[in-house]
């Protein structure tokens, strides 16, 4: 599946009154089908970033949904962030990340009490989703190795604010909104680019 097709059927998705589960089901089929496809690996790496890993949007700042590409690079690492309420999913596209989820206990003004679940090797088109709920919406991701990877990230809603989660010495957890960052938009035009680096794939 070529990116602007991934573009095309996220938007069909979003265009009909689907169930959760379906929705889910829709989003792993199609990202399965576009991680799956060899040329979508030719990514143009850059190492400039407004943040602490490279989120390059696949479609428009206009479209009610959001298809962001995530360039890990090596021993890179984001904080436990929430995806304030989206249904979505994540693919690894090239590389081995590691991703662990977090259960909301509960939480009291900016403070939150997490539990740590279970942790995935995102690789070889694994999908982990996004769920509103308690347990599926709090995660944090790794690249632990020495070589870059990348992931395919779809926010059924645009995700614009959301939360870090900074653990504190009590073992309880400060929330602190953030805004969310692009380094480019509309990638799917010139997706098509020679690999610049010899890093995605050498890890998968
Ligand atoms: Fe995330």
């Amino acid at each position: 599946m070529k990116p602007l097709e991934l573009i095309q059927a996220i938007r069909m998705i979003k265009r009909q009154a689907l169930a959760q589960s379906t929705q889910l089901a829709q989003l792993r089929q199609a990202l399965i089908a576009f991680v799956s496809e060899p040329a979508n690996r030719q990514v143009n790496i850059t190492n400039t970033s407004c943040g602490l890993y490279t989120r390059i949007l696949l479609n428009s700042f206009d479209d009610d949904f959001q298809i962001v590409v995530v360039l890990w690079g090596p021993q890179s690492a984001s904080p436990i962030h929430d995806h304030n309420g989206t249904v979505g999913a994540v693919a690894a596209l090239a590389g081995h990340t590691i991703e662990a989820k977090y259960q909301i206990l509960r939480t009291e003004a900016q403070r939150a009490w997490l539990q740590k679940q279970e942790t995935s090797v995102l690789k070889a088109a694994y999908v982990t989703p996004i769920l509103p709920d308690e347990t599926s919406q709090l995660h944090d991701m790794v690249n632990a190795t020495d070589t870059w990877a990348a992931t395919v990230h779809i926010y059924l809603t645009p995700i614009t604010d959301f939360y870090i989660y900074e653990p504190q010495p009590d073992g309880t957890y400060i929330m602190v909104e953030r805004k969310l960052w692009f380094d480019g938009d509309n990638a799917w035009q010139t997706w098509q680019t020679p690999l610049q680096q010899e890093v995605l794939g050498s890890g998968s």
